[in-house]
Order: C-alpha cells, then structure tokens, then sequence
C-alpha cells in the first residue's frame, strides 16, 4: 500500500559542503527527510543504513565519480530499485548516455532550479512508490493463488480418497455378495476370482475399452448370482440331472438376471446382462432365451467360453481338472458336450491367442 504520512527519505551525494547544504535546505523545505555523504565509499555505507527512497548523486568527485557509484547501486538486488538523479556540471550529451548506461534516472544541470529539483524528486518518488505498491500487490496475488492452488490440490485428494473409498467397499460388497451364491454350489472361490481376469483379458484383446475392460473383471464373478434360488440338492447333484431339475437349475440366468436389473449403476447392468445370457450359445442352442449370434451380448459370449475353460480345468468330486492344452482341444475341436460352434468366432480367435495368459491365470489364482 502507498503510505500517505510517511516522510520519503533523499540521500545527497556530493564532495562540495556548499552543495550538500543547499540541496539538504530545499529538502527540508519540501518535508523530505535526508542524509548526506561527501564521497562514494561513504554512499555505499548510508545507502545501507539510511535506506533512501532516492538518490541525488554528483559525477565529479574524488576517488570514486558518480557514475561508478551508480553502477554498484545498481548491481545490488537490495539498492537496485531506489531511483537516481544524477546532478551535473556537466550538460553534454555523452555524459549523460553514459549516466543512463549506469542506471540514473534523470539528471539535474548545475547550476540547478530548485523548482525543478523539487518537481523530479516528487515523480520520481511517485514512480518508485508506486513501482512498490505494484511488487507488493503482486506479491500478495501470487501467495493467494499459491494458498488457493493448495486448497483445491487438497480437496482433490479428498475427493479422490473418497471415490477411493466407495469403489472399494462397493467391489467388496459384490465380492460378499458373489460368496452367498457360492456355498450353495460346487464352484469356488478361485473360480469366482478367476473368471473376472480371463474376461478382462479376452475383452482387451477383443478391443473393448478401458472401462468396459475393468467393468467386466468386477462384473464376470456375479454371472451364477441365481444359484441363491437354486435348490441345493439339485446344484450338487452328482448324477445327470432329470429334464426337470434341468429346467430348474437353468432359472439361475434368470434369477442372476432379475436380482441384478434395474440398477443405475453400468458395473451392475452388465453383471445383469452376463447373469442372464451366460449360457446362451452362439449357434441358438443355449438358454434361457436361446439366442443366436450377436443376440447375445458380448460379455455374455464372454464369460461364456471362460466359464467353460474353467470347468474343464477344474477337479470335481466326480473327475480330474484337464491341463490347458485339453482344455484348449476340448474348446476347439468338441467333445460331444462342448463344441466350437457353441462360441462366437471373434472371442474364439480372441480366446486362442490369449490362451497362454489363461493358462496363467488359472495356475496362479488357484483355491
Ligand atoms: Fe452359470
Ligand atoms: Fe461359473
């Protein structure tokens, strides 16, 4: 802020007393506070301990001249800013270019005007001051948006471990959730866990996007949500199943389907279109719908061949789990119970070349 009632402070620099006492009068005169040196060294000293808001300065003097004395003010950050009127006898041109090149101001001609005098000193006090007024105030507009910039950087990180936060215990949640449906049925916890990564694997390669690609890894473990409203006895029935307890133990796409509709949530509509259409087959021969081709939604022809690859690998008490390989000739080339056309071509291709990272998962996410 510029302060009103403040006396500015001039020092004079001259080696003559008679010049010292007359500039010192018409400052005092004008309610300037001031000080004097009679040489350069003695300048440089005050110039510290007065700490002017301005400088009237003489070239000619013995040992050190004006303009050597200019230029160390004007080298130093903590002198550099206060204004200089060089006064001279001098009045030719290149004295004075060569007092500009040290850093004066503005120059006063011996003998000097006091109007004059008084006039430069009070615009260049006016210039310096608000020169100041000006750093001040940009000083403090770079501290707010620096404190500004901190607030927002921590309210972001708020945000973020919120978000964090709720992902979490949502994903948790549907981990639990997944569980219940689990203790009715043979399938296990290393399947569930197992089938959201070969999903997100074979979406990737099928070129889906990134968040379709984490959708489905979290969406893939509700696909047998509906075995919840499957009896028991029929889920872990050892023999084949009757043509009723299959039509029974079928309604769990349904049940997963209709347990996971109508959410707003797209995490949660797609484990509802996996749940549902899981068992569907590509040439029409699966359920509950019997739909073909691209009738089926992707995740559904998805989770699909994974499902499949699983239970071939995985032991039951009624058999051994098959190695990869198998697996893969099983999904290939059939066996009577699984066939190739069952699969949509694209996530077969998709299927095979991303087998190896399968194999993978299978042997490091067991149960
Ligand atoms: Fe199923
Ligand atoms: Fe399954």
């Amino acid at each position: 802020m510029i302060e009103e009632n403040k006396k500015q402070k001039v020092l004079i620099i001259d080696d003559e007393e008679m010049n010292l006492k007359l500039l010192s009068a018409i400052l005092t005169n004008n309610g300037y506070e001031y000080d004097m040196a009679k040489n350069g060294r003695e300048a440089l000293q005050k110039v510290k301990e007065f700490i002017p808001d301005l400088v009237l300065l003489d070239i000619m003097m013995p040992e050190m001249d004006g303009y050597e004395v200019c230029r160390r003010l004007k080298s130093d950050a903590s002198t550099q800013n206060i204004p200089i009127i060089m006064i001279t006898a001098l009045a030719d041109r290149e004295s004075r270019i060569k007092g500009l090149d040290s850093g004066a101001s503005d120059f006063l001609t011996k003998p000097f005007d006091r109007v004059e005098l008084v006039l430069r000193t009070k615009n260049l006090l006016k210039i310096k001051e608000f020169e100041g007024f000006l750093l001040n105030h940009n000083r403090i507009l770079e501290e707010k948006v620096l404190e500004r910039t901190e607030e927002l950087k921590k309210a972001f990180q708020q945000i973020d471990k919120t978000y964090k936060e709720v992902k979490e215990g949502y994903i948790d949640t549907i981990e639990r959730l997944t569980i219940v449906a689990e203790y009715k049925d043979e399938e296990t916890a290393g399947h569930i866990r197992r089938v959201g990564h070969y999903c997100s694997v074979i979406a990737a390669c099928l070129g889906l996007q990134g968040k379709a690609i984490e959708e489905i890894s979290y969406a893939a473990p509700m696909h047998d949500i509906g075995k919840v409203g499957v009896p028991s006895e029929i889920l872990l029935k050892r023999g084949k199943l009757t043509s009723e307890e299959f039509s029974l133990m079928k309604t769990h796409t349904t049940m997963g389907g209709n347990i996971l509709r109508n959410s707003s949530s797209e995490l949660l509509q797609m484990a509802q279109r996996i749940a549902l259409t899981h068992h569907e087959r590509w040439d029409g021969s699966g359920y509950p719908g019997g739909l073909t081709g691209e009738e089926i939604p992707i995740e559904g022809r998805i989770m699909n061949i994974v499902d499949q690859y699983d239970a071939i690998r995985s032991p039951r008490p009624y058999k051994e789990g098959l190695s990869h390989e198998k697996a893969v000739e099983i999904i290939t080339k059939g066996d009577g119970r699984t066939m190739p056309e069952h699969f949509d071509p694209e996530v077969l291709k998709a299927f095979l070349t991303v087998s190896g990272e399968l194999d993978k998962i299978f042997e490091t996410h067991g149960d």
